[in-house]
């Protein structure tokens, strides 16, 4: 391409589990309300895969798709970037395990972590890749099975979380299309505030890692909160600026699905209208990092997401991260 090229998504999919756990459901287990979850959250249901799932397999189907869409074949992938803190196992990579069931046999592959923000992250590396011409075609996926690292006895973590992968495809495309700019952040002064405890080298798995209860999410949801209305705010602001957008130009914004009351404080410091706002976690929960893909490709179901108007992702995530891009679509 003349005079260098962008990066675009050129195609996307998503896989949601099928079984649905309700308010009401969790009504059972813990001392909640159906009621009070729509209220604080937002949510009203998420979907949890069965016991035998694992991240690879929902991973596989949502590149599956997205490379349908794209048009893309298996050989024709020269990387795979799955993002994901519920890989199958530490080692082989989810991503490994992605390019194997799929017969991506010429493509590298790798996991990344940044939780929430993990898909802005695949992205990002993805766009170097693409616009230095190094590379053509790149899956990047995110999925998380936060259901299996959740302890469903918590209220105050049980009631935010589901499980999905949602994947796209990059290409190359002419300047000025695609992605416009992405914004990368992170500050892990906040990593104390959302982790999972044991399990990696600092705390291995033991007989008491598991009677303490930490191999699940721990988190201080009031600093989450805090920390995700400001910086969901000014990502998005950041990422606009770096692309010379104003505001008023975008079409759909798309942001993490983690908290209505979160989004709603975003936007409001934004001063963006609800109808320019994507929300599906009212049927999800927060995903982690299919989250985003997984919005974004229901909007493109939906017809809200068409060629030439301008889109937004912005989201954070644990460590603390966050991540956002502008693109125009093609
Ligand atoms: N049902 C009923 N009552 C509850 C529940 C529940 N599920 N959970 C908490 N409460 C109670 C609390 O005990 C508290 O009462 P108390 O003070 O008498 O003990 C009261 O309700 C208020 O609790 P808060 O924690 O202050 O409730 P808040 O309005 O802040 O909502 C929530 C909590 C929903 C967790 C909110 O803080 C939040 O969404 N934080 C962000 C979390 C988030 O987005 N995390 C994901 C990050 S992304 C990632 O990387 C995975």
């Amino acid at each position: 391409m003349a005079g260098g090229r962008n990066a675009a998504i050129i195609g996307t999919g998503s896989v949601i589990p099928p079984r649905i756990v309700t308010n009401k459901d969790l009504e059972k287990y813990i001392q909640t309300s159906d009621e009070w979850i729509r209220e604080r959250t937002g949510i009203h249901e998420r979907r949890v895969v069965e016991d035998d799932i694992a991240a690879s397999d929902i991973a596989t189907q949502a590149g599956l798709l997205a490379m349908e869409k794209a048009g893309v074949s298996a050989e024709d992938l020269d990387l795979i970037i799955v993002s994901t803190v519920t890989p199958d196992m530490a080692f082989p990579s989810t991503a490994c395990l992605v390019q194997n069931n799929i017969g991506a046999k010429n493509a590298a592959a790798f996991d990344l972590e940044a939780a929430c923000s993990g898909f802005s992250y695949g992205m990002t590396i993805a766009k170097q890749f693409i616009e230095t011409g190094t590379y053509t075609y790149i899956l990047v996926i995110g999925v998380d099975i936060l259901s299996k690292i959740t302890n469903w006895r918590d209220r105050h973590t049980c009631i935010l979380f589901g499980d999905g992968a949602g994947a796209a495809v990059l290409g190359p495309v002419n300047k000025g299309e695609g992605i416009l700019a992405t914004c990368l952040g992170a500050d892990g002064s906040g990593g104390h505030v959302l982790k999972l405890p044991a399990g990696g080298s600092r705390m291995p798995a033991s007989h008491e890692t598991v009677e303490k209860k930490l191999h699940y999410i721990d988190m201080d949801g009031s600093e989450v909160f805090k920390f995700a209305v400001r910086i969901m705010a000014s990502t998005t602001k950041e990422v606009l600026k770096k692309a010379n957008i104003s505001l008023e130009d975008i079409d759909l914004l798309i942001p993490h699905q983690a908290n209505i009351r979160i989004i709603d404080g975003a936007i409001k410091r934004l001063g963006i209208d609800r109808d320019k706002v994507f929300i599906n976690l009212h049927k999800y929960g927060n995903t982690s990092s299919a989250s985003i893909p997984v919005a974004l490709d229901e909007a493109i179901a939906e017809g809200r997401v068409k060629k030439g108007q301008i889109i937004v992702l912005a989201g954070f995530g644990a460590g603390l991260t966050w991540g956002s891009s502008v693109m125009k679509w093609v």
